[in-house]
């Protein structure tokens, strides 16, 4: 296999880094690569990222959620189901180190040997390398490894994993070289594989599961072996909308997430919420993902200082939202110290200054799909 080595140099230095990113490109070679794809049979919708025909191939998807775009295409050409990309394993240490050269970085190089290998096995068609190395580009500027010294395994697994559900702010637009920068959520990103570091107190397996206009549920089930912390989960099927869409400007749904017990607290607390407040099926419950954010408006109302929120803080926030009716208060502050370290641990802020607002609405958002690899 020759690779056109020449014409890398060459196309690098006019590609620019801002240049927008088509949603999808149906170059000869990427149809070719979809099929290849869809020609492995079920593994391409069970377990995409073993088959390297189907790496490439979701690489030629851009737009707003570029992985879940090509697995859409490969189970529409299977007549089957797709799966999201949340849910399909990872691209394993064995398929990496097979595009790799030196088993930590797959550079552009590899990226582009990859491509024309996987297409001799159907003897092409065989693209301009302006076309692979644009490909690669959408995975360099995701993962923002963008000074040419290839992108690591865990980040380019990463790619396959979240880029559909995680935006980022890229590569600097400023220099088309220099130093990788942080995601927006200012960490690199793991899938979440174990629980919470944080001790959980609280009951994270009596949440009711029934569903349906026939079922008779208590109105609320019981969350917490925590009085207080159920008290926070009442109040906040009480407040929130109809369709709990609004659960990030209620306050006692905040404390009630950070109480919420189980390996991804925030988005198991949105589902209880929402089956209890309309009786409908957990699966139409709203996502971290797709909640709106939480603003800087309701965090003002628990911060002291606008621009963080302290331990100091979540504990008045929680006996202040408790006051309204007397009790039930926790035995001790510990256990609000507790909940909030569970925020403190995501998003690496430890410290008595308190962690800023976007950090904070970060968690709210990310961390049920998005682990944090430190912790305080
Ligand atoms: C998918 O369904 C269409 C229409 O029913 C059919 O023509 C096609 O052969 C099916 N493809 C596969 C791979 O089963
Ligand atoms: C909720 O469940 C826990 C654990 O089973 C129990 O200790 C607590 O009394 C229950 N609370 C209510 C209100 O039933
Ligand atoms: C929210 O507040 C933080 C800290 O005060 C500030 O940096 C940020 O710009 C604010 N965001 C918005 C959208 O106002
Ligand atoms: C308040 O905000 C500043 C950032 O503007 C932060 O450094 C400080 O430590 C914060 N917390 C407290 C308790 O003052």
């Amino acid at each position: 296999m020759v690779t056109p080595l020449a014409f890398v140099a060459a196309v690098l230095s006019v590609v620019s880094f801002t240049e927008a990113i088509p949603t999808r490109r149906d170059d000869a070679f990427c149809v070719q690569l979809l099929t290849s794809c869809v020609n492995a049979g079920s593994n391409a919708i069970s377990d995409p990222w073993s088959i390297p025909a189907c790496i490439y191939g979701a690489t030629c998807f851009g737009g707003s959620h570029p992985i879940d775009g090509f697995l859409a295409a490969v189970a529409a050409s299977q007549n089957a189901t797709a799966k999201a990309s949340l849910n399909v394993p990872r691209v394993t240490v064995a398929v990496f180190n097979h595009i790799s050269t030196d088993e930590k970085v797959v550079t552009q190089q590899n990226f582009i040997d990859g491509v024309y290998g996987t297409l001799s096995a159907t003897n092409g068609p065989y693209p301009d390398v302006s076309l692979v190395i644009s490909s690669f580009q959408r995975v360099a500027i995701w993962t923002a490894f963008c000074n040419g010294a290839g992108v690591p395994f865990k980040n380019f697994a990463d790619y396959f994993q979240f880029a559909a559900t995680v935006n980022s702010n890229g590569c600097p637009t400023t220099t088309s070289s220099g130093l990788p920068i942080s995601l927006p959520i200012s960490t690199t990103i793991a899938p979440i594989l174990s629980t919470s570091s944080v001790t959980a107190t609280f009951l994270t397996s009596t949440v009711s599961t029934a569903t349906g206009p026939t079922a008779t549920p208590p109105p609320f089930p019981n969350i917490s072996s925590e009085p207080s912390c159920q008290w926070q989960f009442e109040t906040c099927v009480q407040s929130v909308n109809s369709d709990a869409s609004n659960a990030w400007s209620q306050i006692s749904c905040l404390l009630a997430a950070s109480c919420f017990g189980g390996q991804r607290p925030v988005d198991g607390l949105l589902s209880v919420v929402f089956t209890t407040k309309t009786g409908k099926s957990s699966s139409l419950a709203p996502t971290s993902l797709a909640e709106a954010r939480l603003s800087n408006a309701t965090l003002n109302k628990i911060s002291t200082n606008g621009s963080t929120v302290t331990v100091q803080n979540w504990i008045d926030a929680y006996y202040g939202q408790i006051a309204a009716t007397g009790g039930p208060f926790p035995t001790s502050s510990a256990v609000v110290i507790s909940d909030f370290q569970r925020i403190q641990q995501w998003t690496v802020f430890c410290g008595a200054a308190g962690i800023p607002f976007m950090n904070v609405a970060d968690y709210f958002e990310f961390s049920s799909s998005v682990s944090s690899p430190t912790s305080c």
